[in-house]
């Protein structure tokens, strides 16, 4: 078990943004999260990446209590993340965000510079690595949040839909980067709201819903679960009556 999160409860005054979430991961899965906007999939992240302190529960990470640990002792661990909204230092050029993560493992500049370009490479973005950051377009950003995300060597990425707002043929584009990273042996959970990008790369569908998985299993089966249509999809997932 890579990771382990058990009664997960993150409060926002009296508000239950995650409300006793359990979520069991192996290594080399793909876990494709989904659920309706508000169901507390980025709360439940910012929770796993060390970037919120959940009021209850417990999570353990390749055997280490990260419970209450900080983003940078996640990191450290092999966990890192993508945000929904991407932070990018718009000023700096593309090199250089990605050496922001390099460095958690790369102290010495050298060796960050040589890091992030492998990085660069292997994402797509080695062209526009000396632009600054602000100059790329949609997919170049969505690029260069996972870039840096690699950039710490995870073993566990959990991308905010890393993939939201992208054309037909970008998201083929990120889609096949992501089979990429996973092929180098990551093991990751993607939130995302476009179906087709869950089915055809999640091994597993996990359904939060106010706070808490409703169901999970076999990508379409999944999808095919009353309560699941009930709660997020709505009726035209619905089969067809014969
Ligand atoms: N910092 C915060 N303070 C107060 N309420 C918050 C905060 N962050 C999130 N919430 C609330 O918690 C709930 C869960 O939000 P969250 O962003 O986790 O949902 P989500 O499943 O990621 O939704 P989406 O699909 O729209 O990204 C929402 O009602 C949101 O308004
Ligand atoms: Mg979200």
């Amino acid at each position: 078990m890579l990771l382990e999160a058990q009664g997960i409860v993150k409060l926002f005054g009296g508000f239950r943004a995650v409300d006793g979430a359990d979520l069991s991961l192996n290594r080399g899965e793909i876990v494709g999260l989904i659920g309706p906007n508000g169901a507390g999939k980025s709360t439940f992240f910012n929770c796993l990446a060390g970037d919120l302190r959940p009021n209850a529960g417990r999570i353990v990470f390749d055997g280490h209590d990260l419970t209450l640990a900080t983003p940078e002792a996640h990191a450290r661990r092999g966990l890192a993340r993508t945000w929904q909204v991407p932070v990018v230092f718009a000023e700096m050029a593309v090199r250089d965000n990605v050496m922001v993560g390099a460095f958690l493992r790369h102290p010495q500049a050298r060796a960050a510079r040589r890091k992030a370009d492998e990085v660069l490479e292997f994402t797509g973005l080695a062209a526009q690595a000396d632009a600054p950051a602000g100059s790329l377009g949609t997919l170049g950003r969505k690029r260069l949040e996972i870039a840096r995300a690699l950039a710490t060597e995870p073993s566990l990425l959990l991308l905010d839909e890393a993939l939201a707002g992208l054309n037909a043929t970008e998201t083929q584009v990120a889609i096949d980067l992501v089979r990429g990273i996973h092929a180098r042996g990551v093991t990751l959970i993607i939130v995302e709201h476009v179906m087709s990008v869950i089915l055809s790369l999640a091994q597993r569908a996990v359904v939060f819903n106010q706070g808490h998985v409703i169901a999970a299993g076999a990508p379409q089966a999944v999808i095919e679960d009353e309560a699941v249509i009930e709660a997020y999809l709505g009726k035209r997932f619905r089969r067809p009556v014969p």
